[in-house]
């Protein structure tokens, strides 16, 4: 059939349109097949705090995802953790977790963090709702006065979560006193763990301080996890890490030695 010049140039051109949206189509297709055969299966234990989370979730507020959250619970379990410290409470979701790890051992957590009026009702009516008020404080004034007030007054932690401030000098200053509070055999978590300066953190504590990594397959950090973390973030640092503190206070470099000096 004869057709004229104009009528094929849109045939061409509907034909072109057609295959681009098929393509696009299994392309989505493909995505949705690995994403979902990557995805995170969370723990069965844990399914009530990812439920109370979900009840209070706000879109785009920094609520802790499963696998991170596993990660903490597990870890909290593993070390027998009762008394938890955290930088940065918002929506206390991490403080939920931490709270339920540590119940059953009548355990405490400390949130510290810049949140008022609702940005910080919120996470206490998380908290509240889910019967864990009593075991929770809240400071609410920026950790430089915080963490250095809760050294003075001689307190230790067994777990500490990082996830307030993260310049590098705002991390030293908070590290300083919290390896100090930190038991041994107690662990540290920081979350934004891709950032440069939480990374140099992590570099001090490893090399200096005698910090040692923590083995992420132990807490479900499978390599399908990890893999849909790079591909989803695009980057290989890893988006939180874990650490043990391995050497006491007193047998640290650092601490020992006033020559010593390394930069990180
Ligand atoms: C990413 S949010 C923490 C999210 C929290 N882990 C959760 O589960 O929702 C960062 C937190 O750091 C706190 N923060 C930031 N700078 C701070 C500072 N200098 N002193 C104390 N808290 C700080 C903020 O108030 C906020 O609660």
């Amino acid at each position: 059939m004869f057709l004229p010049q104009w009528r094929l140039s849109v045939r061409n051109l509907v034909n072109a349109i057609t295959k681009q949206s098929q393509q696009k189509q299994r392309q989505f297709i493909l995505k949705r097949y690995v994403a979902e055969y990557l995805r995170y299966r969370p723990l069965l234990e844990t399914a009530p705090i990812r439920e109370a989370i979900e009840k209070m979730r706000l879109p785009g507020y920094p609520y802790c995802h499963p696998e991170e959250g596993d990660l903490l619970y597990l870890l909290l379990q593993e070390i027998e953790g009762e008394a938890c410290l955290e930088m940065g409470f918002h929506t206390g979701s991490t403080a939920l977790y931490m709270s339920n790890a540590v119940a059953a051992r009548d355990g405490r957590v400390t949130s510290v963090c810049l949140d008022v009026g609702k940005d910080a009702t919120r996470g206490k009516k998380l908290l509240s709702d889910n019967g864990f008020s009593a075991r929770h404080r809240l400071i609410q004034i920026n950790s430089n006065r915080a963490v250095p007030e809760l050294f003075l007054a001689n307190e230790k932690f067994d777990f500490i979560f990082m996830d307030g401030w993260k310049t590098l000098d705002h991390l030293m200053m908070e590290l300083y006193y919290i390896n100090q509070m930190l038991r041994t055999g107690g662990a540290i978590v920081f979350d934004d763990s891709f950032m440069p300066s939480v990374r140099a953190a992590i570099r001090l504590l490893k090399r200096y301080y005698g910090y040692t990594e923590v083995d992420y397959k132990m807490y479900r950090q499978t390599k399908k996890l990890r893999l849909f973390q790079i591909l989803t973030s695009r980057t290989l640092y890893r988006p939180y890490r874990a650490l043990i503190k391995s050497v006491d206070t007193e047998a640290q470099i650092p601490i020992r030695d006033w020559h010593f000096y390394r930069p990180v």
